[in-house]
């Protein structure tokens, strides 16, 4: 079997079977139709000595994940590379193989590279197409390449370099977004519009504070994809099939080679739990779930009921029957697509679940999820960080939303109970200036002095300011608050913050795209 570690017994493919298999187009989706089903017999020539009839042609379309798993070749090469240059290094495997196995693996990458690689649904997976291969191209030092290694740490090894190259690159888009943010903030330090609660006007804020609630939302995506890469980054190679490797292996040597921070401790620990790929994914259905809410104000302010906003052209699509639409589908998909990502979430949650030590076939389905949610976060990020410097913002409109529904109301309020009148006195008094203002159908501000002295006799001349947008937010003067001068603030600290901040630790490479 493949999980053995004796080079001669753990042979990969041999070179009759690399051929035999029907290819796979370049789409990468295994070719299962019934003419060519009848020739995939090649399964069991990984590990024939144990079988007596070959793999059912469903079987092999059933088990096999090369029509998905190709995303991780580069990985898989890198991770081939390090452990064939270890086991020179310890005198397992000789120079001149060392050598042909490197040339061979540099022919593959590139076979891969320019979409010629001859892949075989009829090998399974990833590693086997490329192990079988290798043996075709540079023939039995092929065959060593495998010695104290099994599918199992190997497969580990190939996710862990995939996804930690992924969050480099999400953590990348997601700067890259929170920079056009922060720079639509920037000139937006004065605009009001109305802050909402329920859905209903609640206080003035300026346009700069809200958008950087978002910036908030989106650093501590971040950090948790930052925490979570650290778990991430740990060298399961050399726990072989489960019970780890009788070669003297050096892990250690490997994992520097390859930009691990360390090695897994535990082998059946290292061979089997996905955890890793579940915390990816769990981080990665927040920032989803954040940008869905950015995706459905967007689309909210864009409606012509509210018309805060233009988005450009080029991010909107009309409608083949209404000539009037202009229809928000780049955040209405990004809404749409947090479910997946979700789903995706969910997925690996369950098929962790339950599995006894140490790996289970059960983990080949971790791939698929996690692929697609790499894909759709960095999507969505890239679109995001494309449109918000396209946002046209209609000050007027925001302004005039802001000074309907009596947004300065709790100012009043505010005003009263510096006076000594008691808040919740304060907030009786004002309720009834409201109602007045509604059957009038105009501002609190534009009730006249003598009116609103009905309703509390404290209020003096110096209270009509205060019952202005521009007073109301330049009252909530802290950290934290509306203020122009804060927020101006908060867009200085953050200017300087993203300046800084690389997205990659940088402390180890590697681009499995
Ligand atoms: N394709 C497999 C996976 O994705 C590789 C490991 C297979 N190991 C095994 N013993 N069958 O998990």
């Amino acid at each position: 079997m493949n999980d053995t570690q004796d080079p001669s017994s753990d042979a990969p493919a041999d070179s009759n079977s690399a051929g035999a298999g029907p290819s796979i187009g370049a789409s990468g989706a295994p070719s299962a139709g019934p003419q060519a089903a009848s020739s995939l017999h090649t399964r069991h020539e990984g590990w024939s000595g144990r079988f007596s009839e070959p793999v059912a042609d469903f079987v092999l379309r059933y088990t096999a994940s090369v029509g998905f798993d190709q995303r991780l070749a580069q990985a898989d090469i890198d991770g081939s590379l390090a452990h064939a240059w270890m086991l020179a290094q310890v005198g397992v495997l000789s120079e001149q193989d060392l050598q042909a196995i490197e040339n061979g693996l540099g022919l593959i990458r590139a076979e891969i590279e320019s979409g010629e690689f001859p892949w075989q649904l009829g090998l399974e997976d990833v590693h086997l197409n490329i192990e079988a291969r290798l043996t075709e191209l540079i023939g039995a030092a092929g065959k060593r390449l495998h010695t104290g290694r099994s599918r199992n740490d190997q497969v580990a090894t190939d996710l862990r370099l995939y996804l930690r190259a992924q969050i480099d690159g999400v953590l990348g888009e997601l700067m890259r977004l929170q920079r056009a943010l922060v720079e639509l903030a920037s000139v937006h330090t004065d605009t009001i519009l109305p802050g909402f609660t329920h859905m209903q006007v609640a206080q003035p804020v300026v346009f700069g504070h809200h958008l950087l609630a978002y910036v908030e939302m989106l650093e501590r995506d971040a950090e948790r994809l930052r925490e979570a890469r650290v778990r991430v980054n740990r060298l399961p190679l050399g726990a072989a099939a489960l019970a780890g490797t009788s070669y003297p292996i050096d892990r250690e040597a490997v994992a520097r080679r390859l930009g691990f921070e360390g090695v897994s401790r535990n082998s059946m620990d290292a061979v089997s739990d996905r955890d890793f790929v579940i915390e990816f994914c769990a981080a990665a259905a927040l920032a989803m779930v954040h940008l869905s809410r950015f995706a459905e104000e967007l689309i909210l302010w864009v409606s012509p009921q509210f018309g805060f906003i233009d988005l450009p052209d080029r991010f909107t699509t009309g409608s083949s029957i209404m000539p009037q639409k202009r229809n928000p589908d780049v955040p209405e998909l990004a809404r749409g697509k947090t479910g997946r990502v979700v789903g995706s979430l969910v997925s690996l949650l369950m098929m962790v679940k339950g599995q006894p030590l140490a790996y289970n076939k059960d983990n080949q389905e971790d791939k698929e999820p996690v692929f697609d949610t790499v894909d759709t976060l960095r999507d969505t990020l890239h679109a995001f960080a494309e449109l918000v410097p396209g946002i046209v913002v209609h000050r007027d409109a925001m302004r005039r939303a802001a000074q309907q529904g009596f947004a300065t109301a709790t100012d009043l309020a505010d005003y009263l109970a510096r006076r000594g009148m008691p808040f919740r006195d304060a907030h009786e008094a004002v309720g009834r200036a409201v109602r007045r203002a509604a059957q009038l159908g105009c501002d609190l501000g534009e009730l006249s002095l003598e009116e609103l002295r009905g309703f509390a006799p404290q209020i003096d001349a110096d209270a009509l300011p205060a019952l202005g947008l521009e007073g109301s937010v330049a009252a909530r003067n802290h950290i934290g608050g509306t203020a122009p001068v804060q927020v101006a603030q908060q867009v200085a600290f953050w200017r300087a913050r993203l300046q800084a901040e690389v997205p990659s630790p940088g402390r180890s490479g590697g681009a499995h795209a």
